[in-house]
């Protein structure tokens, strides 16, 4: 294996606002062609956590806007890496939406998220470039690619990656899907290695907007009549279908590329869209590779339950919780191989292999 990138720091932040399913006891559920949902809201949200497995999520209180969170989560990375901001040469910010404006549902993406990062960091070294990254929930998985090949280029040393949610802000309070999505924030230095021992060792990505790009997209409330076209929407099925597809067939390629086996695999960071879903990639890698599904048994690490699908800020919160043992039993030692792989709006997946 050789690689000259690796991850020096991490950070996350969850936010304190926890919202229990309980929460959407009340709200009235209609489906996509504006017809009211009958079933009565216990069962909802019983099917809700039987297929998701999601019991609560958090959110960004609504008086704040997305800077705070993706600042301290970065100030955090920045911190666990030994670096001081100005020693960054690159900022790069995942995220779906933009700056939520406080008080309202709106969002701004003028100036761009990094650069409002980059501003709220005090980084005053003018060669380090700020640009986001607009990939889906992939987002931030592809930001540590484009960073691990800037610095491949020799055109960067240490650079920020941070992948941030604020879906709450875009979340139909009628569409039974807004109850999957989250906020969040994780962030990670990727940094050029001395040695060639650990770090990035291969990565795969497959895009499929020219095939149905309308799966995940943003448009009205399910309630005819309600205000606002901004409003997050997914066709779950499609989404299912995707997904169970095509990330088992971009991690074989990520794996292929590395020469790596699936049984040399000690962990695997998969972007934490429902349980079901994550059961059924988890099914169809094993059948692909011609192994038993126990081969991942204690290798698949969870978020859902209690931050539920935080999109962009995924995979960065969770590898944080575990490097700082904070996520169950879970531990990432030296040496061990990892594999990180997403999925999101587009449709886009794609995988990273990762030696720690
Ligand atoms: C939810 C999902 C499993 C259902 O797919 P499906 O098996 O094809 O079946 P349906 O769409 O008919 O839904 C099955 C049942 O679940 C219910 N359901 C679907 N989504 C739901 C939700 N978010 N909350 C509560 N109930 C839901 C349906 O009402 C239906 O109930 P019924 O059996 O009483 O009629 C599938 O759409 C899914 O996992 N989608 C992925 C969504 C996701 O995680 N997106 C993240 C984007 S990164």
């Amino acid at each position: 294996m050789t690689t000259n990138s690796v991850i020096l720091g991490t950070g996350s932040v969850i936010p304190e606002m926890r919202i229990p399913n309980s929460h959407f006891e009340s709200h009235e559920f209609y489906d996509r062609s504006g017809v009211r949902i009958e079933k009565i809201n216990a069962e909802i949200l019983e099917k809700l956590q039987s297929i998701t497995g999601i019991r609560e999520r958090r959110y960004v209180p609504f008086d704040q806007d997305s800077i705070q969170i993706m600042t301290d989560t970065s100030r955090l990375a920045v911190d666990d890496a030994g670096l001081d901001v100005n020693e960054l040469s690159g900022i790069i910010v995942a995220h779906n939406a933009g700056n939520m404006v406080p008080q309202t549902n709106a969002f701004h993406t003028v100036p761009n998220l990094a650069a409002s990062l980059k501003n709220a960091l005090n980084c005053t070294n003018h060669e380090c470039f700020a640009y986001d990254v607009l990939f889906g929930c992939p987002g931030w998985l592809q930001g540590v690619i484009q960073a691990h090949q800037t610095i491949r280029c020799g055109d960067g040393r240490h650079i920020l990656v941070a992948g941030l949610e604020v879906a709450s802000r875009m979340l139909d309070p009628h569409d039974v899907d807004s109850m999957i999505l989250a906020d969040g924030c994780g962030a990670c230095v990727v940094s050029k290695s001395d040695g060639d021992a650990t770090g990035i060792v291969s990565y795969s990505t497959f895009s499929h907007g020219q095939d149905d790009n309308r799966i995940i997209y943003l448009g009205e409330s399910n309630k005819k009549g309600v205000e606002g076209s901004c409003y997050f929407h997914m066709n779950g099925r499609e989404v299912y279908k995707y997904a169970t597809k095509w990330v088992p067939r971009v991690i074989k390629d990520a794996l292929d590329k590395a020469n790596v086996g699936i049984g040399e695999v000690d962990i695997f960071l998969f972007h934490q869209a429902n349980a079901k879903m994550l059961c059924a990639i988890a099914k169809n890698l094993a059948e692909i590779y011609g192994v038993p599904e126990d081969t991942f048994a204690g290798k698949i690490p969870s978020t859902i339950e209690f931050l539920g699908n935080t999109s962009v800020a995924t995979i960065p919160t969770m590898l944080d919780l575990i490097r700082r043992e904070k996520l169950d039993r879970f531990r990432i030692l030296d040496g061990q191989v990892s594999v990180m792989a997403s999925v999101g709006a587009g449709m886009h997946c794609n995988a990273l292999v990762y030696q720690f």
